[in-house]
């Protein structure tokens, strides 16, 4: 299946919350219980050097609380301060309390040893979309908050949430896009609603759930689906005779020779089975696979077929040494990136002499300086009509126009491609 990748929305998010994250002290991570690994961002690490952290597993009330438990006490054994929360709880906000003040301890400590006593905690929440961030500040503020903002300096623009003395809390949260190239990362996030699942292939979705929950949870799927439907009927007597004689009908259509459900992948079979049971049926009783695989998939969004986690812990270790393969591998990037730049100013520079030299040439020392002002980093519109208003005669004129021109156009192409 291929999952798409959307590296333009990663990039703006990330420079929005590179710009946001030097206004705090502490960041507040956000991820999916059920996928407390699919759900974290590579980036993460390098974005929060130097600031405290907390890691919230939000929507635990969806999760698998045994797997909940060995998740947090993972990250812990990294040192890193986790904690389960159901974000929609006012209560979420207390728990997290503490353990913000826990992880601005060193922050606080600094400020005391500088004489700076009292100073609240500046925090921001961050996480993939959907995982609950608006949620989390809204229990998290409650109603004994307060916002400030459009302070001079540090916070122009930007509102803080006060919480009695000691915590502000950034309102606006830091977007941060799951990496998804990794395909089984990509359906776990459709599972959960973390991506839209438009862009991808509902049965094959589904079947991958069905495969994982018979590994993982079986008979969840049975009980949900097929059984518990059977005890319905029995209860409704009077429309199960209807009923059972529709559901015999399509359950004979799905496999009427028994060889034919042997042929076809086990997940595959079952949600057909699923389809008949829940008369999910097309024109001549055929069980429809499309609308089983919304449903199911539907289902496991909302927590109706249980609590389950999508992420096992025993993996936790295999990822995070994706993680970091991918961390180094983008750091090498950045640092290549940073090296074409530097040489491509250093061009732009030797080129500013060059042109300063060819100026100071042609137009004598006047002329010559404007040129070589103009020629350097911040040539462009301004740059062009310095070079023509300083030339001062006929001939300056004329080429210190026509050079501002060209360089202008230059500037605008770069910053330009620098924005893309
Ligand atoms: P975001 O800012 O990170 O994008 O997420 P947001 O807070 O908007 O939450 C996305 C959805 O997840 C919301 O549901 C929200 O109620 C739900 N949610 C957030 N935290 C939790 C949690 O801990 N447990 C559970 N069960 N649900 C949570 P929605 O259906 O989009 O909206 P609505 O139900 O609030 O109307």
């Amino acid at each position: 299946m291929d999952v798409q990748w959307y590296p333009g929305h990663m990039t703006k998010a990330r420079r929005m919350m590179e710009e946001n994250i030097r206004l705090v002290d502490l960041v507040i991570e956000l991820v999916d219980a059920r996928i407390p690994l699919s759900s974290r961002n590579p980036d993460i690490d390098a974005l929060c050097t130097g600031k405290g952290r907390v890691v919230l597993l939000c929507k635990a009330d969806l999760a698998d609380p045994a797997k909940t438990e060995e998740f947090t006490e993972y990250f812990r054994g990294r040192g890193i301060l986790a904690v389960a929360v159901d974000a929609r709880e006012r209560k979420a906000g207390e728990v997290v309390r503490r353990y913000i003040q826990e992880a601005g301890r060193e922050k606080i400590a600094r400020d005391r040893a500088r004489g700076i006593v009292g100073r609240p905690l500046r925090a921001m929440v961050a996480g993939i979309p959907n995982v609950g961030k608006s949620t989390f500040i809204n229990s998290f503020a409650g109603r004994a908050s307060t916002k400030t903002g459009n302070k001079p300096g540090v916070t122009r623009g930007k509102q803080w949430i006060r919480l009695g003395g000691d915590v502000e809390l950034l309102d606006t949260p830091g977007i941060l896009w799951p990496k998804f190239d990794n395909q089984v990362i990509g359906m776990r996030l459709a599972l959960v609603g973390a991506i839209r699942d438009e862009v991808l292939d509902k049965q094959e979705l589904a079947v991958w759930l069905i495969d994982y929950l018979e590994q993982e949870y079986p008979g969840v799927l049975q009980q949900k689906y097929l059984q518990e439907k059977a005890a319905q009927e029995e209860l409704q007597e009077g429309e199960a005779a209807d009923s059972s004689d529709q559901e015999e009908d399509a359950e004979g259509t799905v496999f009427s020779d028994p060889e034919e459900e042997a042929m076809l992948p086990p997940g595959y079979a079952l949600l057909l089975k699923i389809a008949a049971a829940r008369r999910l049926l097309m024109k001549g009783g055929e069980p429809d696979a499309d609308r089983a695989a919304s449903m199911l998939i539907d289902d496991c969004k909302n927590g109706r077929i249980g609590r389950i986690s999508l992420d096992r812990p025993q993996d936790a270790l295999k990822m995070e040494e994706e993680r970091q393969a991918y961390t180094s591998a983008r750091e090498s990037e950045t640092e290549k990136e940073a090296g074409k730049k530097k040489a491509a100013a250093d061009r732009r520079k030797k080129s500013g002499e060059a042109y300063s030299d060819h100026s100071r040439k042609n137009t004598g020392n006047t002329a010559g300086k404007t040129g070589g002002r103009t020629g350097g980093k911040t040539i462009g519109r301004t740059g062009g009509k310095t070079t023509g208003r300083n030339s001062g005669n006929a001939f300056g004129k004329s080429s210190g126009k026509s050079a501002g021109r060209g360089r202008g156009t230059k500037g605008r192409n770069d910053a330009g491609s620098r924005r893309r």
